[in-house]
């Protein structure tokens, strides 16, 4: 069994957009569908998890149910960091030690089919793997003055995305262990490391980004336009414009 779970209860603050920024549209449609969708049009996945905020859990199921082809999938509310969102979407998924559950941002919309099943064939195989690609830029690290300390060789430097995916029983162990001593990590992967698990990385590509600032519209969109959509996304571009109109109706 594998399970996807999509944190999206965040505020988009970066974005500055006055609204939560996964339901606003790329290239017509919104970027949490379209991660729902690109995960969908995967045969490996079996259901998916999305977490919202808890005003916005029977909006999500309202506008969810009139996409279609959506592998079968539950919404639920998250917490006020990403780490409780994605701990709420774990105490939701039941099954066995063994079974593999991927966390992906609902926020990267761009993810490859090649990237999600690496990610599945690295977790069943090693428990712990991380979606990454070589940093590009020289990476510093400073003092709390902007003075620079160190720089580390760039060459084992890598930029970690989602999915990032994990066996169920490794997974809600470092949860468990996270909230037992107060972590709070900036990924999964980071709780599975302080249990001494390893966690390997698998290749991505540099199109996988995060849509954080406004600028990263631009460039998603530039992606998007570049190559041609999945058959699902296709199929779903005419409900779109009820879509994108009930999304506006609730943010006004
Ligand atoms: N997320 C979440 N619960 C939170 C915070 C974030 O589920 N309490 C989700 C976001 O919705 C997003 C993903 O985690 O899909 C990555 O977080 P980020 O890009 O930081 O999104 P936001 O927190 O919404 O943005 P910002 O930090 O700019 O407010
Ligand atoms: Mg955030």
């Amino acid at each position: 069994m594998v399970t996807v779970i999509f944190p999206a209860a965040g505020k988009g603050s970066r974005m500055q957009a006055g609204m939560n920024k996964v339901f606003m549209p790329l290239d017509g449609v919104p970027i949490l569908i379209r991660s729902l969708l690109q995960y969908s049009g995967c045969s490996e996945i079996d259901q998916m998890v999305v977490v919202v905020a808890a005003a916005e859990v029977d909006f999500v199921k309202a506008l969810l149910s009139k996409v279609q082809g959506l592998k079968p999938y539950n919404v639920v509310a998250g917490g006020s960091e990403r780490q409780y969102s994605v701990l709420n979407g774990i105490k939701s998924v039941h099954g066995c030690d063994d079974d593999i559950i991927l966390v992906h941002d609902a926020a990267r919309p761009l993810i490859s089919p090649e990237t999600i099943t690496a990610v599945i064939d690295g977790a069943k195989k090693y428990g712990g793997v991380i979606a990454a690609v070589a940093a590009k830029n020289t990476i510093k690290v400073c003092d709390g003055e902007g003075v620079v300390k160190e720089t580390p060789d760039r060459s084992a430097l890598w930029e970690i995305q989602t999915p990032q995916g994990f066996t169920r029983k490794i997974l809600l162990e470092a949860n468990d262990r996270a909230q037992a001593d107060g972590f709070l990590g900036t990924d999964d992967a980071s709780l599975v490391e302080r249990i001494g698990h390893p966690v390997h990385i698998v290749k991505s590509d540099y199109r996988n980004i995060k849509i954080t600032t406004p600028e990263d519209i631009i460039v998603g969109e530039a992606f998007i336009k570049s190559q041609e959509q999945s058959r699902l996304i296709e199929k779903n571009k005419r409900i779109m414009v009820e879509i994108n109109d009930l999304i506006k109706d609730c943010w006004q």
